[in-house]
């Protein structure tokens, strides 16, 4: 069970054994590319149970071999929302558990001068605001590129959104908190502090680089 952060209230922190292991090695420099994706796609599977545990279902008939029985169906469609680039790292992980789900994207990139958020791409189903979105980036640092992606779901009408991440800082949290009260925030771990770049720390570094082996040397 992913467990409430004291101050942070929008804030919900998965302990669990296996998601702090897999983070572990994450966060390791000398993990590669190919490794790195699927221990992000793995954490982000087994997030997924708990942020889809208050989902609505409706009940249906269903014929067993032996006899009919009452059944459960999701009452309402689910969109994942992967921040491109480095969202994209843990949506086929969100997938596996919801392979009906719609995939809407939106890009934005973060400039490293200001740290603002820059949007330069989304595509979203036309009826995203009659189900459940989900925003994935494994990076919430200032805030600011989920506050804007979240803007803009709820500008296309999406009422019950959360964010699925794997490190976040308390400052982007907050910020997100401020904004978007009604959002919830998930997340592997709760990291210690933003640096003067704007890089959370201790943090995993550059996660769209890493995903995608563009780190400049
Ligand atoms: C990273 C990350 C988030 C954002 C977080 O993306 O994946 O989207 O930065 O920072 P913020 O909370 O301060 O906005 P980046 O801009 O590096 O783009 P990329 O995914 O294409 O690498
Ligand atoms: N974006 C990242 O990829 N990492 C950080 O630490 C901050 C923003």
């Amino acid at each position: 069970m992913p467990t409430h952060s004291d101050s942070l209230f929008n804030l919900k922190v998965f302990d669990h054994p296996l998601i702090r292991h897999k983070l572990a090695i994450a966060r390791d420099q000398g993990t590669h590319s190919a490794d790195f994706r699927r221990l992000l796609n793995e954490i982000a599977g087994l997030m997924t149970y708990e942020v889809s545990r208050r989902f609505d279902t409706r009940t249906i008939t269903v014929q067993t071999p032996l006899e009919e029985t009452i059944g459960h169906q999701l009452s309402r469609p689910v969109t994942l929302v992967p921040i491109l680039r480095a969202g994209l790292s843990m949506t086929d992980g969100v997938m596996q558990l919801f392979p009906e789900a719609r995939v809407g994207h939106i890009g934005i990139r973060r400039d490293e001068t200001t740290h603002r958020p820059v949007t330069y791409y989304a595509k979203l189903p036309h009826d995203v605001g009659d189900g459940y979105a989900i925003v994935i980036d494994p990076m919430l640092a200032t805030g600011g590129s989920a506050c804007a992606a979240i803007r803009y779901l709820k500008e296309a009408g999406c009422r019950d959104i959360q964010m699925v991440c794997l490190v976040v800082a308390p400052e982007g949290v907050r910020r997100v908190h401020n904004e978007h009260p009604d959002v919830m925030v998930h997340a592997a771990a709760l990291d210690r502090e933003l640096d003067s770049n704007a890089y959370i720390r201790p943090g995993l570094g550059d996660a769209g680089d890493r995903v995608f082996g563009t780190i400049e040397v």
